[in-house]
C-alpha cells in the first residue's frame, strides 16, 4: 500500500484541503464541532455529525453517520415508514419526500445534506391528494402511494410556479400530469386512478 495521501480523502469533508474552502461549503460549526459535513472536533475526538431538521413540523436533533442516507434516517431513526425503499437508485420514486416543499428522491440523498431544512413525508402531508387517491382508487398494494402523493404535491407546486415540462401543453392536461409524474412508477399499474386523483385536485385548485 502506498504511503501517499488519498486525494479524495484530502479533498473530502473535514480533510486537509476542506478547510481552504469557504465556510458555507464546509458545513456549519457549533461549539467548535464541525457539524453535518465532518466527524472531527477541536479535541480530536471523533464525533458523529449532529443533524437538526424539522420533520413533519417537529424539530429533530439526530446523531447520524456522514454516510447515512436520508431515506434510512427517516425510516430507521424517526420511524417514518411512509417513504418506501423500492429501487434505491433514483428510478422508481417510492422514496419521494418534500424538502422545503420541493420533491426529492430520498434514497439518493445523504441525511447530512439537509441540516437545517424542513422535510415532509406522507405522514405529515396534510393535502387533499391523500383523500383523492382513496376516492379515485389511485392505489392497489399501496407501496408506491406515499411517494406518488409527495411527488404530486411537489409537482402541483412546480406547475403553479410556471416550471415547464417537455410536454408544454396548455393547462395541466392528462399528458402533462403523466409527464410530470413519470418519475413515480406503480408496479400495480394503478395509473388511471393516480391520474384521476391528481387531475381532480388540480381542477379544484384551478377554480
Ligand atoms: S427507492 Fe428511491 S427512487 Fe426508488
Ligand atoms: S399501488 Fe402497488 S405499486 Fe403502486
Amino acid at each position: 500500500m502506498s504511503g501517499g495521501t488519498d486525494p479524495q480523502q484530502a479533498d473530502g469533508p473535514g480533510g486537509p484541503r476542506d478547510h481552504a474552502r469557504p465556510a458555507a461549503d464546509r458545513g456549519s460549526h457549533r461549539n467548535g464541532v464541525l457539524l453535518a459535513s465532518g466527524v472531527t472536533s477541536n479535541s480530536g475526538r471523533t464525533v458523529l455529525p449532529e443533524l437538526r431538521m424539522k420533520v413533519n413540523g417537529s424539530p429533530e436533533s439526530l446523531d447520524v453517520e456522514p454516510w447515512a442516507g436520508l431515506l434510512d434516517t427517516l425510516r430507521d431513526k424517526l420511524g417514518l415508514t411512509g417513504p418506501k425503499k423500492g429501487c434505491e437508485q433514483g428510478a422508481c420514486g417510492a422514496c419521494t419526500v418534500l424538502v422545503d416543499g420541493v420533491r426529492i428522491v430520498s434514497c439518493l440523498a445523504l441525511a447530512v445534506q439537509y441540516d437545517g431544512r424542513e422535510i415532509t413525508t406522507v405522514e405529515g402531508a396534510d393535502h387533499p391528494l391523500r383523500e383523492a387517491f382513496v376516492r379515485h382508487d389511485g392505489l392497489q398494494c399501496g407501496y408506491c402511494t406515499p411517494g406518488q402523493i409527495c411527488s404530486a404535491i411537489g409537482m402541483l407546486s412546480e406547475y403553479a410556479a410556471g416550471m415547464p415540462s417537455s410536454v408544454a401543453a396548455e393547462g395541466l392536461t392528462d399528458d402533462e400530469i403523466r409527464e410530470r409524474m413519470s418519475g413515480n412508477l406503480c408496479r400495480c399499474g394503478a395509473y388511471n386512478g393516480i391520474l384521476d386523483a391528481i387531475a381532480d385536485v388540480a381542477a379544484r385548485d384551478a377554480r
